[in-house]
């Protein structure tokens, strides 16, 4: 089901820029809107800047968003990951998506996610090149290319992903999604559709706005999901 789900394009809400307060509403509109996958930021304050979320918060989503046939998507932005992929894969995570740049033991880190019977996803930030995935293409479920700086929401989309994106598409195995994180909206998603990207993470531009169920919507008919 979970794989089936990233077949097609799909935009994956992040509640980083929800209102927390609120936050069943906030994803049950989105879901009532269509959304299937929601994007859940975890940062540790070392390998960027701000806390956000831990297990704790994944776990209290996990009824509602399997309940309704959708996926957790989580972002770790956190040093060394691969020693807390045992508390996101009990928490109800279905992908579970690690930083290049976070640890030396990528592969390792790759497998052990599996291992919990979660999707594999390999993040790289912007400064990282396309090509360091080919000696892990086989342990990688779903590729995300950060399409801003990690750690905040509402940053501007940097230009050179485009580029990087096709150079992805190229080295990725067919079927592999190719997902895009930062800058994300109905302007720039399309075109990162175009360079071959298939999953598209939005904040600011779904719970920035005033009704978030019509903003998902907007960006979903932008990239055909
Ligand atoms: C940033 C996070 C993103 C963030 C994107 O480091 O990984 O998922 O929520 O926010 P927007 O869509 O506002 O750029
Ligand atoms: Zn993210």
């Amino acid at each position: 089901m979970q794989t089936q789900l990233l077949r097609q394009p799909r935009v994956a809400p992040s509640i980083l820029s929800s209102d927390f307060a609120h936050l069943s509403d906030q994803v049950g509109d989105v879901m009532d809107a269509g959304a299937r996958v929601i994007h859940c930021d975890v940062m540790d304050g070392h390998f960027v800047p701000p806390i956000t979320l831990g297990p704790l918060i994944v776990g209290s989503l996990a009824d509602q968003v399997h309940g309704a046939g959708g996926i957790l998507d989580v972002h770790l932005m956190i040093e060394r990951p691969e020693h807390q992929i045992a508390e996101f894969a009990k928490a109800g995570a279905d992908m579970i998506t690690v930083h290049w740049e976070a640890t030396p033991h990528v592969h390792y880190a790759l497998k052990a996610v599996r291992e919990t019977g979660c999707m594999a996803g390999l993040a790289l930030t912007p400064a990282t090149p396309a090509d360091v995935i080919a000696d892990v293409l086989d342990e990688v479920d779903n590729l995300l290319c950060m399409t801003v700086n990690p750690g905040w929401g509402g940053q501007e989309f940097i230009e050179h992903s485009i580029p990087k994106l096709q150079r992805l598409r190229e080295l990725l195995p067919e079927g592999v999604p190719l997902e895009v994180d930062g800058g994300i909206d109905a302007t720039t998603a399309p075109r990162c559709r175009q360079a071959g990207a298939t999953l598209f993470v939005a904040g600011s531009a779904v719970f920035g706005t005033p009704d978030p169920g019509k903003s998902y919507q907007e960006i979903a008919d932008a990239i055909g999901g």
